[in-house]
């Protein structure tokens, strides 16, 4: 049994996730920690709210709430969220914890105490009428290149260049409007990642297990050549800058550490929240001399994410000069885009998690992102293909082979799992097949290719079909009625089986299939596994109600109505 570490990139307080957020990070991370636990692993997957930085305190401000209240609220809905999707976090904490705040400053502390930390003096933009400093992209003005009235502090939208905010002609504040600016000097905590590009480097060449895109991303920061990087920011919300010995440091206070340098801490800190409130230790997960050499760290996240997970994470935790735990494999998403263009959690484009659960279960959702998700492309989520998937995997080939088998079962033969006749040479052949398939259902999901896993495990339930259009119990019954109870047994083996393959991907429709013939075990199957023969002959079955419902026309045509559709795309 092998000790598993899994985290999900945190996903941002300022509102509850579209489903991209969902697609290309805490589900697919999901699904790999039902996959390794139904394999018998131990697990532990950590996700939490990334509390920090500015959206979270301009996203209260319009809420008109306190910050604190208003991520105290959020955190509770994206819990909620996450627990009605089915996400099986062994813990799901805040980055804004007493452990993280403690945990960042002793970051911050040791690299310091290594010479990897410097002060310096920046000069940033200062809004006298809102009393801030005001990061990049909340200074707006005049673009100098291209003359675009509203170029934001960091970038113009419009020609693309580029910028710094004091570059801007007639700067005013997104905050509240005010031209009432100054350029005023701030004093910053400054990471040295210059010191540590090669360690870094020579980490990333130790990385055997990482994927293509990971592994590029990161290597392109690094030719890129690493710079010094500010950890801190002048906000009141965050991680307090505090002095090497944990007082008030001379110059700095009120600041806050940057929303970047603090959240992949609380990977740790949320270890450390889950191991109090369980009464258990979190060093032997995450300190090498304490244990934690022998679990392997698995990450998840956006293609955005990676250069903070590959190059300043590292560069914070090998600073540090301890023996923490570093990634070994790291999973990386493209976009899932709305139609042609992109979610958008500011301009409320898209359908987001609560809304989905309104629509329909989450099952259903959790096979399209799965299955057709943006893996090794952008993908693009359209009602239409959503339909289309809908009901060709999951009613057609999944749920009407449930319910046919287990009807048949009750009304021809008293509604338990039949007894007699021995397999024939169908069976054999099926069994070879079944195992064939399992096993690339296994390494695709080994490997983390989960549109392939899920493509493999629909293929084995297309062999159950093709099989019953074979054995054909329904016409053997009048002829031969031990064969066809062969044919009924082994079809309701096969519903066991397929609720055990379907279960990493869609867990709750997988407790309804197997309770349909009276199963619990939900454990993953094994290739070499007797697989027609498992359930006790003369155990009662029973047809769930619905299994899979298919989605109208009507349905997708009141969707794209209320929340865009087709017309997207121009
Ligand atoms: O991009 C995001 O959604 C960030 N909130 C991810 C943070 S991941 C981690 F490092 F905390
Ligand atoms: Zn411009």
């Amino acid at each position: 049994m092998a000790r598993i570490l899994i985290t999900s990139a945190l996903p941002y307080i300022n509102g509850i996730k579209h489903l991209g957020n969902l697609a290309g990070s805490m589900l697919p991370a999901d699904v790999w920690a039902r996959f390794k636990r139904a394999q018998g692993h131990e697990v532990l997957y950590i996700c939490a709210t990334d509390e920090h930085g500015t959206p979270a305190e301009l996203a209260a401000a319009a809420a008109g709430q306190d910050v604190r209240t208003y991520c105290d609220e959020q955190h509770q809905i994206q819990k909620a969220a996450g627990e009605a999707f089915d996400l099986s976090y062994d813990w799901f904490g805040r980055s804004s914890s007493a452990a993280n705040q403690r945990l960042t400053q002793h970051f911050a502390a040791a690299l310091e105490a290594n010479g990897l930390i410097e002060e310096r003096v920046d000069r940033m933009i200062y809004s006298i009428d809102d009393a801030r400093f005001l990061p990049d992209r909340y200074v707006e003005g005049i673009c100098p290149h291209c003359a675009y009235p509203s170029a934001r502090g960091d970038q113009c939208d419009n020609c693309g260049r580029l910028l710094d905010p004091t570059d801007l002609i007639a700067p005013y504040s997104a905050v509240s409007g005010s031209r009432n600016l100054e350029v005023r000097d701030t004093r910053h905590l400054y990471l040295l990642q210059t010191k540590l590009a090669d360690r870094i480097r020579d980490w990333i060449d130790s990385r055997i297990d990482w994927q293509t895109l990971a592994r590029s991303i990161a290597l392109k920061h690094l030719d890129e050549g690493l710079i010094d990087r500010g950890i801190t920011r002048d906000l009141k919300w965050g991680v307090p800058v505090v002095g090497p010995d944990g007082g008030p440091r001379p110059g700095m206070e009120g600041k806050v550490f940057y929303v970047w340098f603090d959240a992949p801490i609380e990977y740790i800190a949320a270890t450390e929240e889950w191991a109090e409130a369980n009464g258990l230790s979190w060093r032997d997960w995450w300190r090498t001399d304490e244990g934690a050499e022998d679990v392997r760290y698995v990450q998840f996240m956006g293609k955005d994410n990676v250069a903070f997970h590959t190059v300043s994470f590292p560069a914070t935790i090998l600073g540090s000069g301890e023996p923490w735990k570093t990634v070994d494999t790291l999973k990386a998403f493209n976009w899932l885009n709305w139609y042609g263009g992109k979610f958008s959690t500011s301009q409320k484009r898209g359908v987001f998690m609560d809304q989905a659960l309104e629509l329909l279960p989450a099952d259903y959702w959790r096979w399209r992102l799965t299955a057709y998700g943006p893996e090794h492309a952008d993908s693009a989520f359209t009602w239409e293909d959503f339909q289309a998937s809908t009901n060709k995997d999951l009613a057609d080939v999944l749920g009407n082979f449930v319910n046919r088998i287990v009807k048949f079962t009750e009304s021809r033969f008293d509604g338990v799992v039949p007894d007699g006749g021995e397999p024939g040479l169908v069976e054999a052949q099926l069994e070879t097949d079944l195992a064939a398939g399992i096993a690339e259902a296994t390494a695709q999901l080994e490997a983390m290719e989960f549109r392939k896993a899920a493509q493999a495990i629909r293929a084995v339930w297309v062999l159950g079909n093709e099989y019953l259009q074979v054995a054909a119990p329904w016409t053997a019954f009048k002829t031969d009625p031990v064969r066809a109870a062969v044919g009924v047994r082994t079809g309701l083996n096969l519903v066991a089986l397929f609720a055990r393959l379907a279960a990493p991907i869609m867990p709750s429709s997988a407790a309804k299939i197997a309770a349909t013939v009276g199963e619990t075990d939900l454990s993953w199957p094994l290739a070499s596994d007797d697989l027609l023969d498992r359930l006790p002959r003369g155990q009662a079955v029973a047809a769930a109600e619905v299994l899979f419902r298919k989605i109208e026309d009507a349905q997708v045509a009141e969707w794209a109505e209320r929340f865009g559709g087709r017309e997207a795309e121009v």
